[in-house]
């Protein structure tokens, strides 16, 4: 009997959309012996835009994908679901910050959030992209009564990739020999992408850089800042980067990931490293492959690093209160 799972995207047909589902369907998060079943959510005006969506799919004859189901009904796109990837809702413009979304687009979760503990499968796993992703995924948690809060994780795994890169072209190393950078606290600029505990090519990052004030200034800015830079050049924001570290977020939780290369997730904290409790706040995280995930604890913090997390801990903690009356 051939597995096939089940994978809800909400805002399929917008840009990150348009990225993200062939990676799906050509096997990025579950392998390439998994089929998937494609259940895709849009608001009622989009449908026909998703209607070529999903015509593209069939024209693609994917070897893996086994149906597509188009719908305005969440209870309807998140049925069973194995996996919803929440990617439905408005980016953010030139001049605006991401969190200047959070209570238009934080509407979307509470509904959401609902329908995902209404008609999800058993074993689901939810993991929110659309901005502010981390509160957003909060409020998504909150209102999903009975459904785990561990099943629930936002995405830093874009800044995660964009520091490794930026690590890598400063030691002149390629951008896969670069392991262990965390992403603290909120995918915000606030964000805080720790390289004291990463290594490029098997050397620590400070050693191979060897230039603190590089780390300690333009790195740290070019990762938080990235997305802004990219609605500068493109008009846009990220989607094709996006829509991959999406996948690669999924498929960290259903794949084993060791201390060897952690992956950065956003989950919910128990308070460890001094993140305050409840939050949705990025930590190291490894995986059992079977989508659960545990935080790497005993890392040393310097003073800098605590600095530099509590400004965005302290951010998700303002958030977390504008957002109050959303939280189920
Ligand atoms: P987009 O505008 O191109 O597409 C969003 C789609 O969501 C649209 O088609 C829209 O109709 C749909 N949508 C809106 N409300 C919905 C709802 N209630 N239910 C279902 N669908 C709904 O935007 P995009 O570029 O694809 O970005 C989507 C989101 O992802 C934005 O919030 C963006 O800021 C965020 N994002 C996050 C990261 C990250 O690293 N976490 C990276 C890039 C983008
Ligand atoms: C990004 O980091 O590219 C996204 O969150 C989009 C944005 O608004 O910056």
């Amino acid at each position: 009997m051939s597995m096939v799972k089940r994978v809800a995207v909400t805002g399929a047909a917008g840009q990150i959309g348009y990225s993200l589902l062939p990676l799906i369907a050509n096997g990025s998060i579950f392998g390439p012996g998994v089929k998937v079943a494609l259940q895709l959510l849009e608001v009622t005006p989009v449908l026909p835009a998703l209607e070529g969506v999903r015509m593209e799919l069939e024209d693609c004859a994917f070897p893996l994908l086994t149906s597509v189901t188009c719908t305005d009904k969440p209870e309807v796109a998140f049925r069973d679901a194995d996996l919803c990837l929440l990617v439905g809702s408005k980016p953010r413009g030139k001049g605006q910050e991401r969190k200047d979304l959070l209570m238009e687009n934080g509407q979307i979760f509470i509904g959401q959030g609902r329908a995902i503990a209404a008609t999800a499968g058993p074993d689901v796993r939810v993991v929110v992209v659309g901005n502010p992703c981390n509160t957003n995924c909060l409020i998504a948690m909150r209102n999903a009564k009975g459904v785990p809060p561990e099943r629930f994780s936002a995405m830093t795994r874009l800044d995660q990739s964009r520091a490794k890169a930026q690590l890598a072209q400063k030691a002149k190393k390629h951008w896969s020999t670069v392991k262990n950078v965390t992403i603290w606290g909120n995918h915000s600029n606030t964000q805080y992408p720790d390289w004291h505990h990463a290594t490029i090519d098997g050397v620590p990052a400070a050693k191979a850089v060897a230039d603190d004030a590089w780390l300690q200034g333009p790195f740290l800015k070019t990762v938080q800042e990235r997305g802004k830079a990219i609605i500068e050049a493109r008009g846009k924001s990220s989607a094709l980067s996006a829509a991959q570290a999406a996948c690669d977020h999924a498929k960290s939780l259903f794949t084993v990931t060791t201390k060897d290369d952690w992956a950065s997730l956003c989950v919910l904290s128990d308070g460890s490293y001094g993140t305050p409790e409840g939050l949705i706040s990025g930590f190291p995280c490894t995986t059992d492959g079977k989508g659960n995930w545990h935080l790497v604890q005993g890392l040393a913090m310097n003073e800098f690093s605590k600095q530099k997390a509590t400004i965005s801990w302290n951010e998700l903690l303002e958030e977390r209160e504008m957002v109050k009356a959303l939280l189920g």
